[in-house]
């Protein structure tokens, strides 16, 4: 990857506060992720049948059929890891039925969850497709060709069939920033900040995987001595990559355009300016406090909480003030587990009564 290739996305200047709502067109590419059709193997529908792609994501799909559903899962995979990793918050990454932007109009604001989702999305792909390159499903890509690490022990072998993290990253780069390319924006333009934040934000999240490439080994040698290893390059756990990029989010730099409304810089001048790995937004988030169509927020009554949390999961942020109801919950659980030589576990089942608090 090259340093030069965003670098112009970030520059330090003084600048004009640009831009409110930004609404986007609405085709956007994850919501392969969610299409029924991507998700049955050895399907592969037309591309111009997947009218969430951009024009020239329907090219690169026609030119590279079969990892589309690769793109889909990967998709998929950021989809789910962000719900992971947002459950406890007033913005919980709800997807939307039927909802051809798959969040709703949350995502259409130049917010930090939309920076969040970009960058997710974006790392999910370069994932998906390393690994559809180990597992031989594509035919343009194989095992990793990484050289082996300085760092791994002489004795070791290095030649393993490996995640293609470089391959997932320059076809994720390449699949996933065409949409943005494909028009252009005039300067100091909401469309063009939007742009470059997304670039921004698809690159953060695909440097979380690609810098943090893994090795894994497996033993060999006389019975379990492990005398001798074999070594490949592995993909990061994905739930390492949201962790990650969640820390991302909570550290988000906020930026507005530079003098000549060209590029991105950071609004608070006094800090440092934002490297690669940072997530740039423009808009500040809505509170999620409450529904409203316009932004998207579905509101966080009903949403349980944690009495005791000074947290975001607790009922206090969580329910803006508002309070909260308590209800009891009955929990079946498996209890006084025991092991039997030799060898099952036999539990019985209990029954728990537990408060529920759920917001006003
Ligand atoms: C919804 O959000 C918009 C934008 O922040 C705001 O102008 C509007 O008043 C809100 N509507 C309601 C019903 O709260
Ligand atoms: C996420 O929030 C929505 C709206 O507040 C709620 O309906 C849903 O149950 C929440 N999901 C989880 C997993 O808490």
């Amino acid at each position: 990857m090259t340093e030069t290739q965003w670098n112009g996305t970030v520059l330090y200047l003084l600048g004009i506060v640009q831009a409110i709502f930004v609404v986007v067109n609405a085709n956007v590419w994850w919501s392969l992720g969610t299409n029924p059709r991507m998700l049955m193997v050895g399907v592969q529908p037309f591309c111009t049948e997947l009218r969430e792609l951009s024009p020239g994501q329907i090219r690169a799909c026609q030119n590279h059929h079969d990892h589309m559903p690769s793109v889909g899962r990967g998709a998929r995979l950021g989809i789910t890891e962000c719900q992971t990793q947002f459950k406890n918050r007033r913005w919980n990454c709800t997807t939307i039925e039927d909802d051809r932007t798959v969040f709703g109009p949350v995502i259409q604001i130049a917010s930090r969850e939309a920076a969040f989702m970009h960058s997710i999305l974006a790392a999910g792909v370069v994932s998906a497709i390393a690994r559809s390159c180990r597992d031989g499903e594509l035919s343009s890509c194989h095992c990793s060709k990484a050289l082996r690490p300085k760092e791994l022990v002489r004795d070791w072998i290095w030649g393993g069939c490996g995640d293609n993290i470089q391959y997932g990253y320059k076809f994720g780069s390449y699949f996933v920033d065409l949409r943005e390319k494909d028009k252009n924006h005039p300067r100091l333009s909401p469309e063009l900040s939007r742009m470059l934040m997304n670039l921004h934000n698809n690159e953060a999240g695909r440097r979380a995987v690609y810098n943090y490439a893994n090795v894994a080994c497996k033993c060999h040698g006389v019975s379990g001595s492990c005398s001798l290893k074999t070594c490949w390059q592995a993909l990061p756990p994905f739930k390492d990559v949201g962790k990650r990029l969640k820390d991302r989010y909570d550290g988000a730099v906020e930026v507005k355009f530079n003098k000549r409304g060209t590029r991105l810089i950071r609004k608070k001048r006094r800090f440092n300016k934002p490297t690669q790995d940072d997530l740039l937004y423009v808009n500040t988030s809505p509170d999620y406090c409450v529904a409203n169509k316009t932004t998207g927020s579905l509101g966080t009554v009903g949403r349980e909480c944690n009495r005791l949390s000074e947290g975001m999961d607790g009922c206090r942020l969580m329910c803006c003030g508002r309070g909260y109801n308590t209800f009891k919950r009955k929990l079946v659980e498996r209890c006084q587990c025991k092991f039997h030589w030799c060898c099952y576990v036999k539990c019985r089942t209990c029954e728990r009564i537990v408060d529920i608090n759920s917001c006003k």
